[in-house]
């Protein structure tokens, strides 16, 4: 069995997991370095991951053959005795395609450059023809087959096209270096025989050659599209999303491609700003396949969203409320609360966000500062019984493991203010009372918030299809004002298959 390391991961983060390439309509600033003070999110992915990708990349080639249609082509040729012979070939299709290696390389500030060796394919299709004078015209038709072997070259450059990271594979090659043609049944006369091979050798390798690069040309730009699709639903929930246009050119190194993202919430119409990032290349590494680097910029918008579209509540009733104020702790329960939850039929308590949450991310940790009101409703009739707030500063560590999100936090400040409104008794808390609600806060509220939001989030990123990757190592480092995510990642065949059977249907 296979066992991941616990390495910290930060929450809500694996939502940018698939922020490589995103579509917006707004052009890119020309260089890179002038584009960073808009970025607020940036991915690099190193040549290791390059290589598990590349593994995936015949079966790309693979479907680009055999899905290319390949044209009905023809001409003719005058011929010493026998006049015109008109010809034409039809119904060109592919079998028994294998592709042998494929290999790649990037080529510093211009793109990728791979190279598909020993393609073996066999052709098959009918030629029609016809020749004689204008007094006898004989029409024939005659199945073929080619056996060939190809190598296969394409030069991709990335390029910043409408806001997103678009991919020019217009540098296409394809060497031949066996073209056999057989005829069905060897009726035909030998000057026939020698026509149609210089005819077909020469047509086919112009057809082909034009074919599998347009139809390469056309998947990689599906696959694009099929990868932005898949990242705009990933980062869009409900009323809440994230603009990952891009905010200048991905940059090629020898070692690396790393693209610059804006990272800006959208809610409610309104769009968050970001014009005075820390962003510096140096901050990331090349040891681990991908890297993300995020930051608070980006996440205190997304915090703020989710607390106006009143994300952070939670409802916990009965016999559950029950069990949950059966841990021990070292203060006495008020009678008023010991009631409430012993001697009521439905106990509630309600609990949501009461302020903006503010993220502090430095090298001490992810601090998370918020403001947190609970209603204990202890009748049916639904008057709150006792209404407080509770201040917490939380530092939070968040780790991925066996496909699920765990989070830690770790109480830097727990405060509790005095309730003001309460019950029909109008009963206020002492001192003492006061501490029971800051030791429950801490040790029952937090974790249970905690745990509630580790099955949300896990539930979130399933939905997405995170659990469907193989992540490896990942880890969270986190500096003043952003954080760096790294993992190893294995390639998710299924998405390809996926990919392959809606695009090829
Ligand atoms: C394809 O391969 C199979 C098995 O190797 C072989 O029987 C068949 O004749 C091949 N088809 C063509 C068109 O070469
Ligand atoms: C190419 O493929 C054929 C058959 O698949 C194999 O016999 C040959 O050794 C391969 N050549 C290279 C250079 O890989
Ligand atoms: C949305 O914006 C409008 C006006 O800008 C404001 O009145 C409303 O309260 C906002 N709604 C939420 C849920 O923030
Ligand atoms: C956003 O603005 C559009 C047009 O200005 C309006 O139709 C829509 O209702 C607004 N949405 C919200 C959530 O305020
Ligand atoms: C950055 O954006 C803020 C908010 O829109 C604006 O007030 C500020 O002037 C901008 N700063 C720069 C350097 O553009
Ligand atoms: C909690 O209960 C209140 C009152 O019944 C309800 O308005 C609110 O939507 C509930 N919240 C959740 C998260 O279930
Ligand atoms: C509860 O705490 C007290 C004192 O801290 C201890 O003696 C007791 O064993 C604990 N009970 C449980 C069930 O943990
Ligand atoms: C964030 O935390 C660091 C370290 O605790 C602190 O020095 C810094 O002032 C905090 N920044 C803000 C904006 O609260
Ligand atoms: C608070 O009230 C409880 C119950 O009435 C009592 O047992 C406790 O001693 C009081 N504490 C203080 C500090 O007054």
């Amino acid at each position: 069995m296979r066992t991941m390391p616990r390495a910290v991961f930060p929450t809500l983060l694996l939502l940018l997991l698939l922020l490589s390439v995103l579509g917006a309509s707004q052009a890119c600033l020309p260089d890179p370095a002038s584009a960073y003070r808009f970025t607020g999110a940036v991915c690099r992915l190193t040549y290791p991951a390059a290589v598990v990708l590349n593994e995936k990349t015949t079966k790309v080639i693979e479907a680009a053959f055999q899905h290319a249609r390949y044209p009905s082509m023809g001409g003719e040729k005058s011929l010493l005795f026998i006049g015109r012979v008109i010809y034409g070939l039809d119904n060109l299709e592919v079998h028994n395609l294998s592709i042998g290696r494929s290999e790649f390389e990037l080529h510093p500030g211009e793109g990728i450059g791979m190279e598909i060796t020993n393609v073996s394919a066999v052709f098959k299709g009918t030629i029609q023809y016809g020749y004689g004078s204008w007094l006898v015209n004989v029409k024939h038709s005659i199945d073929f087959e080619i056996e060939s072997q190809i190598d296969l070259g394409i030069n991709p450059k990335l390029y910043c096209g409408d806001g997103k990271v678009a991919a020019d594979t217009s540098d296409c090659y394809l060497n031949f270096h066996k073209l056999r043609l057989h005829l069905q049944g060897d009726k035909e006369p030998n000057w026939l025989k020698r026509l149609f091979t210089d005819f077909i050798t020469f047509t086919v390798k112009m057809a082909i050659k034009g074919q599998i690069c347009k139809e390469i040309n056309k998947l990689a730009n599906i696959l694009a599209d099929f990868i932005q699709e898949t990242a705009e639903h990933f980062l869009t929930d409900g009323d809440i999303s994230v603009n990952i246009a891009i905010t200048g050119p991905p940059v090629i190194t020898a070692n690396y491609i790393e693209s610059y993202h804006k990272g800006l919430t959208n809610y409610n119409n309104t769009s968050a700003v970001i014009n005075d990032s820390v962003f510096h290349p140096s901050q990331l590494n090349e040891n681990k396949m991908l890297y993300f680097w995020l930051s608070d910029q980006v996440l205190n918008p997304l915090l703020t969203a989710a607390h106006k579209d009143g994300r952070f509540q939670l409802n916990i009733s009965g016999a559950e409320l029950t069990e949950l104020f059966k841990t021990n702790l070292s203060s006495v329960m008020p009678e008023c609360i010991r009631k409430c939850l012993l001697e009521s039929a439905s106990p509630e308590l309600r609990v949501w966000s009461s302020s903006v949450p503010y993220l502090n991310i430095s090298t001490l940790g992810m601090t998370v500062l918020v403001k947190a009101s609970g209603q204990f409703h202890c009748g049916s009739q639904g008057t709150p019984t006792i209404l407080f707030e509770t201040d917490v500063d939380l530092v939070v560590t968040a780790s991925y493991a066996d496909k699920k999100l765990f989070l830690q936090g770790n109480p830097s400040k727990v405060s509790v203010i005095q309730p003001e409104l309460l019950s029909q008794n109008q009963l206020l808390l002492n001192e003492t009372q006061l501490e029971f609600l800051k030791e429950a806060v801490e040790k029952i509220g937090i974790p249970k918030v905690l745990s509630v939001l580790e099955v949300e989030l896990t539930r979130l990123l399933d939905k997405q299809g995170v659990n469907l990757f193989d992540i490896f190592n990942p880890e969270v480092l986190p500096r003043d004002g952003f954080v760096v995510i790294s993992m190893d990642f294995g390639f998710p065949h299924h998405l390809l298959v996926e990919f392959l059977k809606k695009t090829l249907q």
